[in-house]
């Protein structure tokens, strides 16, 4: 009998040479260590062995199934590491591989026209003077000379900021243009020397809001760049040159500009500038309805009540002033049809600049 169990230990040995995976290794154990393999015949067939001898057998059938226990695990072992090493082998990571792309944001199309626009004025020596978009009515409408019942206000449908509770007649509003920024800025400048206050020259650039029916030409949500001047001995010759050379360096050396009269409550006199169509080159397109000139801005000489309002004396100094839309000039430079685009996040139009 233990040399059956020799030979059942043997074999069972020599079979597990031959298992080269999991499944076959599963076969083995129900053929070896399984109820019915000839290892497990042999515990069952103790009970009739003379008594003597069972204790001898028992053990040394124990100490078979031991064995091939202990074989069974390592080779369960050795084959998952194998099949482990296989694995990482097939994924091997190949270091020379060019990396995954990111997919590049960009510069929203008014960023890219007011960038332009900052790097046009700065060379002609303008700052760039940053003002609040939260204003009062004193600097949106009253220090720029709209009179409390004054007409032109109704050019400003105003958003009006109701929790900011009962100010009289100086509610807190959202700035309807850029210009209430003159009046910081001048104030600014002034206050380092009341008696000689220092020349300005700044652009403003900015958000602005008006409560109107949004249409593929208007929206509540606009930029603007406001223009400023202040100085001794500024002349509407200046203005007139600044703009000009301003249309020039933004849309073309040979573009042309005319001033056509205009009002505004904070210039004296006004003007609005139409820009020779830089599409068609004042032939006549779609763009400019055939006329061969593009409305930018408005401008003129900052009123004296606005420079005395800002800390500058009118009979000793004087400044002009204007206003460009970004957002109007970047639909002329790229034919876009509706001002709603810019608002609307949809990459499709963005991705196009
Ligand atoms: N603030 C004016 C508006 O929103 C634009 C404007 C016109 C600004 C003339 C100026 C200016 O500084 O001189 O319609």
């Amino acid at each position: 009998m233990l040399e059956k169990l020799n030979g059942i230990e043997k074999a069972a040995l020599e079979a597990l040479h031959a298992v080269s995976d999991e499944v076959t290794l599963e076969a083995w154990r129900v053929t070896h260590l399984g109820r019915s393999s000839p290892l497990m015949q042999v515990f069952d067939g103790l009970g009739a062995l003379p008594k003597e001898e069972r204790p001898a057998i028992g053990k040394r059938a124990n100490e078979a199934k031991k064995i091939l226990e202990t074989a069974l695990g390592e080779m369960s072992g050795t084959l998952r590491l194998a099949a482990l090493k296989r694995s990482l082998e097939q994924e091997q990571l190949d270091v020379s591989l060019p990396g995954r792309p990111f997919p590049l944001g960009r510069l929203h199309p008014t960023t890219q026209t007011l960038r332009e626009m900052f790097r046009v004025f700065g060379d002609m020596g303008f700052q760039v003077y940053r003002s609040r978009e939260i204003e009062t009515d004193e600097y949106n409408f009253q220090l720029l000379n709209f009179a409390p019942d004054h007409p032109a206000r109704d050019m400003q449908d105003t958003f009006f900021i109701k929790s900011s509770g009962d100010r009289g007649d100086n509610p807190l509003l959202l700035r309807t243009h850029t210009s209430p920024g003159q009046i910081h800025a001048m104030r600014e400048f002034s206050a380092a020397d009341p008696d000689d206050p220092p020349p300005v020259r700044i652009i403003l650039p900015g958000m602005c809001s008006r409560y109107e029916e949004v249409n593929a030409r208007k929206d509540i949500q606009f930029n603007q760049l406001e223009v400023l001047a202040v100085g001794r001995g500024i002349t509407f010759g200046d203005l007139k040159g600044t703009i000009a050379d301003f249309a020039r360096r933004m849309f073309g050396q040979n573009v042309r500009t005319r001033f056509r009269a205009s009002y505004f409550p904070f210039t004296e006199p006004s003007a609005e500038v139409d820009v020779e169509c830089f599409l068609c080159s004042g032939q006549g397109c779609q763009v400019c309805k055939g006329s061969g000139w593009l409305e930018i801005m408005g401008c003129g000489m900052v009123h004296p009540v606005v420079l005395r309002n800002g800390g500058y004396d009118p009979e000793k100094y004087s400044g002009f002033a204007a206003g460009i839309g970004p957002e109007r000039v970047t639909m002329l430079r790229y034919y876009i049809v509706d001002i709603r685009y810019f608002w609307t996040n949809d990459l499709r139009f963005l991705e196009q600049f």
